[in-house]
This record gives structure tokens, C-alpha cells and sequence, in this order.
């Protein structure tokens, strides 16, 4: 199978990355830097790296990369620098899903016969509500999150980003099939270990909240990318990951 990922160079997608090569699918990505991902072009050749960033590139260019895709997986997110937080640009995830969204569904209508829709695969936050479903936080969590909406863009741009999907593409998109991944608190690990998959938060999203690997949640995204089973039971939803305790 064939992904592109956008976000290959964070400390998420080099995970999504790295485990869909071993299992040897087909990844492009593009990225500011590609020299950041010089060891896994070496290891991998059926990594192609382009130069540049999802919001900078001509449609057509965005759409030679696309085209063809099983699945697009994003792992965008703002640097934790205050350019990163409160510089331009400010709606790095919404408008860059809504960029790879149209480009998804310019390409497979150039082609003459329609493949089942493109997997659209969004790493987001625990600290996001999925709206179709009657999500309740605690005080604490209400209060704490709508500090955070109104302080940092970044939170904000995440919920805007999963609310394309999951309103703009909606459920029956004829191109498009999408799941946004919540995960708790990140840590980092070496080695993927137990992992737990709801949809909806089982712990608070601020008080009393757990914590997922960054690699347990790069698994979880490549299982919904490859597996069928997963991904059926997924699909449309905003499933939340956490370590297993
Ligand atoms: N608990 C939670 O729910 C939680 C916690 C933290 C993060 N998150 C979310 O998880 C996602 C990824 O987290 P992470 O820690 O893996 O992220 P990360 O390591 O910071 O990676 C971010 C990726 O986005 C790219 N990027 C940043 N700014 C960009 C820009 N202006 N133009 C193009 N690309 C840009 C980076 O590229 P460069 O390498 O070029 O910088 C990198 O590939 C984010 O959506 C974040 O909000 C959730």
C-alpha cells in the first residue's frame, strides 16, 4: 500500500513512518527539512522525501504526491517555540488537512475508475471533543480547556482541524472515509508496548489524565491504515489511546 504522511519529521510520524516501511508499504511525505530523514531514505528506498511544507506547495505538486494514496495520515503540529505557538501559521493543521482533503479528491476524480475512498488519518488531542457524541468533561477539565482554547492557537487550530472531517467530509463522503486518533498525555518510548483504544476519554483530559507513547499511538494510526478490522471499527469515530496500566 502507498501513505502519505505529512508531519513524517515530528516525533510521531517518524514513528508512523519508520513502522509502515518495515512492514514494507510505499510512504512520500514532504518536510521542511529533508535532511531530517536522511537515515530512513538510506534504510528504506521506498521512502520518497520532497522538499517543502503541505501549505507551500502548488495544488499540482501536492497532487503528485497524493495521487494514488491508500491512506493519508497527518501528524502535524506546531513546534513548542512561541513562533511554533503564536506565529503564522496559526491554522497549520486545519488548513493543511483541508489542502490534502481537496487534493484527495481532485486526484481520484482525474482517475477513471474510483478505488474505495482514501483513508484520512489525523493525529489530534484528548483535550478535543468528539461532537457526535454527548462527551462530558468535569468542571475542572471545562475550565482548564477553555483557558487553554483561548491562550494557545494551536489547541484551537487541533479542534478546527478534526471538525473539517468530521463536518465538512461528514460520514459519507464518497472520496474520503477519515478517523481523528485522541491520544492522553505523550511520553516517549522506545519499544511499542500495551495499548487501549475507547471512544471517548475513560480518564479526566487534564485532572487525573494518563499518558500513551508516541510510538503506541504511531501503531494505532498503522493498524487503522492497514488493518480492516481496526479501521472498520474506527471509521468516522475519534478514538482515544492510552497506555495500558
Ligand atoms: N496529549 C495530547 O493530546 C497531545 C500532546 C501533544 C501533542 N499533541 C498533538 O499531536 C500532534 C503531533 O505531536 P508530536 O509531538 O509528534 O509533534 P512534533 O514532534 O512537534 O512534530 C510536528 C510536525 O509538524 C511539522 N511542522 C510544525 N510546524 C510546521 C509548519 N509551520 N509547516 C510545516 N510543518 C510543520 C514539524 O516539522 P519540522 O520537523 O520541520 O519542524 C513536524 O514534522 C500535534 O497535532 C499535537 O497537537 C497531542
Amino acid at each position: 500500500m502507498k501513505f502519505f504522511i505529512a508531519g513524517a519529521t515530528g516525533a510521531t510520524g517518524r514513528h508512523v513512518a519508520t513502522l509502515l516501511l518495515q512492514q514494507g508499504h510505499n510512504v512520500v511525505t514532504v518536510a521542511r527539512n529533508p535532511a531530517a530523514l536522511q537515515s530512513e531514505v538510506s534504510l528504506y528506498p521506498h521512502l520518497s522525501v520532497t522538499a517543502g511544507s503541505v501549505l507551500d506547495m502548488a495544488d499540482s505538486d501536492l497532487d503528485n504526491l497524493i495521487t494514488d494514496c491508500d491512506g493519508v495520515i497527518c501528524c502535524l503540529g506546531h513546534n513548542l517555540t512561541f513562533k511554533g505557538m503564536y506565529g503564522a501559521p496559526r491554522l497549520l493543521c486545519r488548513e493543511s488537512v483541508e489542502r490534502m482533503a481537496h487534493s484527495i479528491i481532485r486526484t481520484r476524480r482525474q482517475q477513471a475508475e474510483h478505488q474505495p475512498p482514501t483513508k484520512f488519518i489525523l493525529m489530534n488531542t484528548n483535550g478535543n471533543r468528539n461532537r457526535d457524541l454527548d462527551e462530558k468533561l468535569s468542571r475542572g477539565d471545562r475550565l482548564v480547556i477553555g483557558i487553554v482554547r483561548l491562550l494557545l492557537p494551536p489547541h484551537r487550530d487541533n479542534e478546527l482541524a478534526a471538525e473539517f472531517l468530521r463536518t465538512d467530509i461528514g460520514q459519507n463522503h464518497q472520496d474520503i472515509r477519515w478517523a481523528v486518533v485522541r491520544p492522553d498525555g505523550l511520553v516517549n518510548q522506545d519499544q511499542v508496548s500495551n495499548y487501549e483504544s475507547f471512544p471517548s476519554p475513560v480518564r479526566g483530559v487534564v485532572f487525573n489524565s494518563g499518558q500513551v507513547s508516541r510510538i503506541n499511538v504511531a501503531h494505532f494510526m498503522t493498524r487503522l491504515a492497514c488493518d480492516a478490522g481496526e479501521w472498520q471499527r474506527w471509521v468516522g469515530r475519534m478514538p482515544v489511546v492510552y497506555n495500558a496500566e
